[in-house]
């Protein structure tokens, strides 16, 4: 069978590269007030009167609770080795913390068991920025307690997943909670603190590296995170610009990276000014890791403000005035419906510039996101080039020294992208929001060609 559109075959990755496709829970699950689920930041921001483009919630979303097995059908004729799926907390937890809701740990568990028998490897995420209500409202993560409760939470989901899950991933994106949640309040929960939001940092690294020790003591074989990364560019050689462009990179590459790889913070201004007891939390977010996620979608121009003139926002975000760095659209590349860049180069970019900055320190790479949003209904020939060129360049960044063992499509499905509603359509699955039925875009069949092209290659290899 050829695939659709035929582009040349991928080159043959190793035999033991994971691939796979990634969701998230707020995304796409709905059944929002089902089953005693409890309240989260997301559901409270997008009641919230113009913070969604489209004014929807995900209240419903692609109705994945319910639709799971047929989700899970889907992945198998895909031919994935793995899913990448969320948790959401105050599914398990709807307080937060005191009593487990059972009905909601079940579906993971159900969930878990109908990945199992289809063959595919579970990769839960334990969060996937969909705080539970009430630990907002005592500072969420600006507050040091969520850290441990989140470690708690983490405990409670590990002692039920963990006879059948092996390969867990803590926190999606601090980095983006952290200036899109409490820095610009584009996000869940919506707080505007510029750079008051760091402390919100910190609390997730520490969280992260607490859970990182509840996993272990449950047995956890691979621990990871998902960080998101992307090249920086300064808009000129100018000293104001080539400025703005390093704490730019600092706050959205190093901040997050820094601390869990080398055990620093990459300022040490910076670090002074977080709170807790510092170096001894380091301690806690330097455990080492087995694997390190990393999301890329684009890079990054950055400039510095000139008074009165448009900028490119952050990951589409219009930023505000005072801010010491303005990002800019990078002139003459192809954009995705979205608006973002599609630079695959960047992608190469980025693994070479990990393994400089990190050497041996530097854990092997699993690509955790990757993927557009089209508006294209199922010919979506242009989702298949931008996938395939970012898998050529994943590839010649392997065969130069970088160590990637696998690569997650984001995303499975259409559905609810956060502060854009549902107008941005990253699925290589397209749902009808009307009825939600489910149909495979040409990058699916795309996808399961090439997946089967690379089993082929690995049978016949000697
Ligand atoms: C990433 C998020 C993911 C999705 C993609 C498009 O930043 O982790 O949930 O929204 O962007």
């Amino acid at each position: 069978m050829t695939s659709p559109r035929a582009p040349l075959p991928l080159p043959a990755f190793p035999a033991a590269f994971l691939w796979g496709v990634s969701t998230s829970a707020h995304q796409i699950e709905g059944a929002a007030d089902e089953d005693g689920r409890g309240p989260s930041t997301w559901d409270a921001f997008a009641a919230e009167p113009g913070r969604i483009r489209d004014g929807s919630t995900a209240a419903v979303a692609t109705g994945h609770y319910h639709r799971y097995r047929e989700d899970v059908a889907l992945l198998k004729e895909l031919g994935v080795g793995a899913y990448r799926f969320s948790v959401a907390w105050p599914r398990v937890l709807p307080d937060g913390s005191g009593p487990v809701n059972a009905a909601g740990l079940g579906f993971y568990d159900r969930l878990v068991d109908e990945l199992c028998a289809a063959g595919i490897r579970a990769v839960p995420t334990l969060y996937h920025w969909d705080t539970p209500l009430p630990l907002e409202t005592g500072g969420g993560w600006l507050s040091r307690e969520t850290a441990y409760l989140f470690a708690d939470y983490v405990d409670t989901v590990a002692a039920r997943l963990g006879d059948r899950v092996e390969q867990w991933i803590t926190l999606n994106e601090p980095a983006e909670l952290t200036l899109l949640g409490y820095g610009l309040g584009e996000h869940a929960p919506g707080r505007r603190l510029l750079f008051d939001a760091l402390p919100a940092a910190h609390h997730q690294l520490l969280g992260h590296g607490l859970a990182v020790a509840a996993l272990r003591a449950r047995g956890a074989r691979s621990v990871g995170i998902a960080n998101s990364h992307g090249p920086v560019r300064p808009a000129s050689d100018s000293a104001a610009d080539t400025g703005a462009a390093e704490l730019y990179d600092l706050l959205t590459n190093w901040l997050f990276a820094d601390p869990l790889l080398l055990g620093r913070y990459p300022d040490e201004g910076l670090a002074a000014a977080l709170p807790g007891p510092v170096d001894e939390d380091l301690e806690t977010i330097a455990a080492p890791l087995d694997f390190y996620g990393v999301n890329y979608y684009q890079p990054t121009l950055v400039g510095a403000p000139v008074p009165g003139e448009g900028d490119g926002g952050f990951a589409g975000v219009g930023l505000p005035a005072g801010l010491p760095f303005a990002p800019r659209e990078i002139p003459g590349q192809p954009r995705t419906g979205f608006g973002w860049a599609v630079v695959p180069e960047g992608l190469r970019e980025l693994l070479h510039g990990l393994r400089e900055r990190y050497g041996e320190r530097l854990p092997p790479i699993v690509i955790t996101e990757n993927g557009c949003a089209y508006e294209d209904r199922v010919a979506d020939d242009r989702r298949v080039d931008y996938l395939d060129a970012h898998l050529r360049e994943l590839h010649r960044a392997m065969t130069e020294g970088a160590d990637v063992r696998g690569y997650f499509v984001w995303s499975l499905l259409d559905n609810f992208e956060w502060a854009e509603g549902y107008t941005q359509r990253f699925g290589l699955v397209h749902v009808d929001y009307d009825t939600l039925e489910r149909t495979p875009k040409d990058s699916y069949r795309w996808f399961r060609e090439e997946l089967r092209a690379q089993r082929a290659q690995r049978a016949a290899r000697p």
